[in-house]
């Protein structure tokens, strides 16, 4: 709501928030969410940041900004196009939850795709700690340059958070940048009750978080915070006679142009600036717990549900499960040929039951894939969503699973 007003009243004075000057009450008002922010996750207060087009954008900084402070050269004058560096350039992240946006990072960098590496995650979907030691240890043996550990604060299909203490102990000790993933959940580390599964957030060297996803303010807004923000600075600082004149003056401040890769930017900071004085930090509090009390609801009906299966513990908002009748998932538990079968039919199932959704235009399911397996994902990221909507989109679910089974073991021939 305030997020729409906000839309149309930064459309109306158009500033351009690159520079201090073309935009003085802008940057102060996106310098002072950025603090607030920080503050609401217990991150440093005082960390440099922006606001960008999204989580891949915020990933994107937050890694440059990483390769340029690690290199050991100077990147930024020379790029990676120098003869005497040997070694490629490699990030780390979980095998099952890291976000494709980690890997369209190392394109854009001009990394290439492999330079992320696949940690092995843990049975509750984070990443192995030990795996990530020794997989450093290996890659620095092969003679590659291991700079960047992803961390997820919050992952896609599961809402999983990783050990961030433990990785940032292996980070501090290698001197590695540590970047946490938090365009999802991030945001989670504001409720007291999550308080220990984000331990160790305050440790990272940067962190992205969506406000376009759990602070509910409308595309595009994504977040970028650097602990020190003299890193970001070193990392893209370019400056020219038309951008800040030739002389200096009195009436200069920060200019976010050298912080960022954008030049003329928006003034997105405003939609969540109004978004945050008018609800509060404890009615936004009140909203995330409502998204958790929907997803813990939603699990307790799969749980009582014998034609449904749970994949995992509701984390934060964003609750994946499966659509399995009891006498195939029984039949599954079998080995050979018997599991392949039900397996991909319950794939099938599944696909079927969220396009069909889809259409009914009740509620907008997606498929993804947990442990090679077709499943659903419901992500409750709507202050407006009740348990009474939970209810009637998994009564929905279950109706149509039901006719689609009665349909398909006929083609399939399961039976
Ligand atoms: C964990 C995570 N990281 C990054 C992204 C990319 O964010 P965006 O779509 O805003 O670029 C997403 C989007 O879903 C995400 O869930």
């Amino acid at each position: 709501m305030m997020g729409v007003l906000a839309e149309a009243l930064a459309a109306s004075v158009n500033m351009n928030v690159g520079a201090w000057k073309p935009a003085p009450a802008a940057t102060e008002i996106e310098r002072r969410t950025i603090s607030w922010i920080a503050e609401m996750i217990g991150y440093d207060r005082d960390c440099g940041g922006m606001f960008v087009s999204g989580g891949t954008m915020a990933n994107l900084t937050g890694i440059l900004t990483g390769l340029r402070n690690t290199a050991q050269y100077d990147t930024t004058t020379v790029g990676l196009q120098n003869d005497g560096r040997h070694g490629l350039f490699t990030i780390y992240m979980s095998d099952h939850e890291g976000h494709s946006s980690i890997v369209r990072v190392a394109d854009l960098l001009n990394l290439g795709r492999q330079a992320v590496r696949r940690v092995p995650s843990r049975r509750d979907f984070t990443m192995d700690v030990q795996e990530l030691e020794r997989m450093l240890d290996e890659d620095v043996g092969r003679g590659h340059r291991p700079f960047c550990v992803v961390a997820q604060a919050g992952s896609i299909n599961v809402g999983a958070v990783d050990p961030l203490e433990e990785i940032a102990e292996v980070c501090a000790s290698r001197g590695l940048w540590l970047h946490a993933d938090g365009a999802c959940g991030a945001v989670g580390a504001m409720l007291p009750e999550k308080q220990s599964l984000f331990k160790g957030l305050e440790r990272v060297d940067s962190l992205t978080l969506d406000p376009h996803k759990w602070l509910y303010i409308p595309y595009e807004c994504g977040c970028i915070l650097v602990r020190d923000a003299e890193k970001m600075r070193r990392a893209f600082s370019l400056t020219a006679p038309y951008l800040r004149g030739t002389l200096p003056t009195k009436y200069t401040g920060l200019d976010y142009l050298e912080y960022g890769p954008q030049m003329s930017r928006g003034f997105r900071a405003l939609k969540v600036w109004m978004s945050i004085k008018h609800y509060g930090v404890e009615g936004y509090r009140k909203l995330l717990s409502q998204n958790l009390r929907a997803a813990e609801h939603l699990d307790g009906l799969v749980r009582s549900a014998p034609d449904f299966e749970a994949l995992h513990e509701p984390t934060l908002f964003i609750y994946s499960f499966r659509y399995a009748p009891e006498d195939l998932r029984s039949r599954a538990s079998r080995s050979g040929r018997e599991r392949a079968l039900v397996d991909s039919y319950l794939d099938r199932l599944n696909q079927r039951i969220t396009d069909e959704l889809q259409l009914t235009g009740i509620a907008f399911l997606m498929t993804t894939s947990v442990r090679e397996r077709t499943v659903l994902r419901m992500s409750i990221c709507s202050h407006r969503t009740t348990l009474e909507d939970i209810e009637v989109v998994f009564d929905k679910v279950r109706e149509l699973g039901q006719a689609l089974d009665r349909e398909e073991r006929e083609s399939f021939k399961v039976d």
